[in-house]
């Protein structure tokens, strides 16, 4: 007889009179749980306990000390002073009070207040963590990041919508900006100088999404590049050499390949004596030159008005007697003015655009110039990226999450309609090693570029093997 039915049978006016009621209870107890089985099931029901237990000490003593920070905030106590103290309330606390002696992980708590506090949340640990460059919420229950080139998801979690949408308020407000469903996109930076991207629902079905990209600290250098594999040391040498004479230089690629970090190191290589301006939307570069001129492009305000656009920067930075202009990503109306610039003596000016390849960038250049709303002729169009242009480094989010410089393409000139392309050097792939990582390099194309007396007369002398491939490097 099953049990169900027994019980029924219990239950069953009928049959319960027929049973002494003694048996029934004990053939039921025997039936259910023989001791052997009911051990574990106690046993999880007991950690269980525990751990609600323990979750509901860790909310009431966060619940308490919370209170008393906001006490110390209304009484001015600066938030520097009571990060240092939390940990002393939280010792007084459990001193107090024993039922959180042995049940909560003081640490624990105090880290996350701190966290909350002075920082971004649950993400601040990643924030902090030199090994992450980007942190990308998907709403509360899903945080990934980029750690060392790979992208990783983490076991970081938000409380809900609203503990996300708390965190990108504290990034936004102190910038005068704000996030609600009339404008539910937003940049911004967070004070060490990282880019953040927020988007919220409805825009957003994942609910509310951040996406931070890490401000290095230290940013690298050429010889951090070196390192990577990112180019070779004699290729370092070059477009030093490039950038000292004075050549215009686009860094072409993708989202997140690396464009402006190669824009810096390149910077970088700009003698100290030149004023530099540099422009940007969110100022990212870091030059160690002393003489720089920084500018930083402003979006429109809440009633959309007040924006200041890269063009706008590109036209003034010619009217700051600049040596060189730096432009961080090209992407609109700008693109003429600059091309302009640089045709009209304003030579070794750098600047980034988004693309997969070189000749993708000139095509993009053109389109950009179109959608300025000048009515050139193509072939003026052309005329004048083939003049300013002399040199395009592609680069390159590789598979295994390497970035690497792809292509060197020289801009030779403008042959009928058509932009003559000339690659001097070209990255060749030629396998994997046991972790997956991609083994190639960069491999000259055997061309020498057509500027190479320019370089020579500006005093460098970069050996023509370089160019050949007889050199060691890439033997
Ligand atoms: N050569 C490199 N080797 C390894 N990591 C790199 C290299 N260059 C950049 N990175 C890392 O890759 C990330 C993206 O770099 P960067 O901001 O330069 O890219 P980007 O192409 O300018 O991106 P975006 O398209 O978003 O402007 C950063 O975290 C940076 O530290
Ligand atoms: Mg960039």
């Amino acid at each position: 007889m099953s049990l169900l039915s027994r019980i029924h049978d219990k239950n069953n006016p009928k049959t319960e009179g027929s049973l002494p009621k003694q048996e029934t209870t004990k053939e039921r107890k025997n039936l259910t749980t023989s001791p052997s089985d009911q051990q574990p099931k106690v046993e999880t029901q007991r950690k269980k306990a525990v751990v609600k237990q323990a979750d509901d000490k860790h909310d009431e003593l966060k619940d308490m000390l919370h209170k008393q920070i906001l006490q110390q905030l209304k009484e001015k106590a600066d938030i520097d002073t009571i990060v240092g103290k939390i940990d002393e309330m939280a010792i007084d606390i459990i001193k107090e009070n024993e039922s959180f002696r042995g049940t909560v992980d003081r640490k624990r708590v105090v880290d996350e207040l701190i966290n909350d506090l002075t920082g971004f949340g649950p993400i601040n640990p990643l924030l902090l963590d030199e090994d992450v460059s980007e942190v990308m919420v998907n709403g509360p229950n899903q945080v990934y990041c980029e750690r060392k080139g790979k992208l990783v998801l983490t076991d970081v979690s938000f409380r809900d919508n609203e503990h996300v949408l708390n965190v990108i308020e504290k990034i936004v407000s102190p910038l005068g900006r704000r996030i609600d469903e009339s404008s539910p996109m937003v940049d911004a930076r967070l004070p060490d100088g990282s880019r953040v991207n927020a988007i919220i629902p409805p825009l957003a079905l994942n609910g509310p999404t951040i996406t931070i990209r890490k401000f290095a600290k230290d940013p690298f250098t050429i010889e951090d590049l070196v390192n990577f594999g990112t180019l070779t040391k004699d290729m370092a040498e070059f477009l030093d050499a490039c950038v000292k004479a004075r050549l215009n230089i686009f860094v072409s690629g993708g989202t997140g390949s690396g464009k402006t970090t190669t824009l810096n190191v390149l910077s970088n290589f700009i003698p100290n004596d030149e004023r530099i301006v540099t422009i940007e939307d969110a100022a990212e570069l870091q030059l160690g030159q002393e003489h720089i001129v920084s500018l930083e492009s402003r979006p429109p305000n809440i009633e959309g008005r007040g924006a200041i656009t890269i063009r706008d920067l590109v036209r003034n930075s010619l009217r700051m007697r600049p040596d060189r202009v730096v432009i961080g990503e090209v992407r609109g109306a700008e693109a003429l003015d600059m091309l302009q610039a640089m045709n009209t003596g304003h030579d070794g000016s750098l600047a980034t655009g988004h693309s997969n390849s070189p000749r993708d960038m000139l095509s993009r250049l053109e389109t950009m110039v179109l959608l300025g709303g000048v009515d050139l002729p193509i072939k003026a169009i052309r005329e004048q990226i083939a003049g300013a242009i002399d040199l395009i480094i592609q680069q390159s989010r590789l598979k295994d999450g390497s970035r690497r410089i792809v292509k060197i393409t020289e801009v030779q000139g403008l042959e009928g309609d058509i932009i003559v392309l000339q690659d001097i050097f070209t990255f060749e792939q030629q396998g994997r090693d046991e972790n997956g990582k991609i083994i190639g390099r960069l491999m000259p194309t055997g061309v020498r570029p057509k500027f190479y007396e320019r370089l020579e007369s500006a005093g460098f002398s970069i050996s023509p093997n370089v160019f050949i491939g007889d050199n060691e490097e890439w033997q």
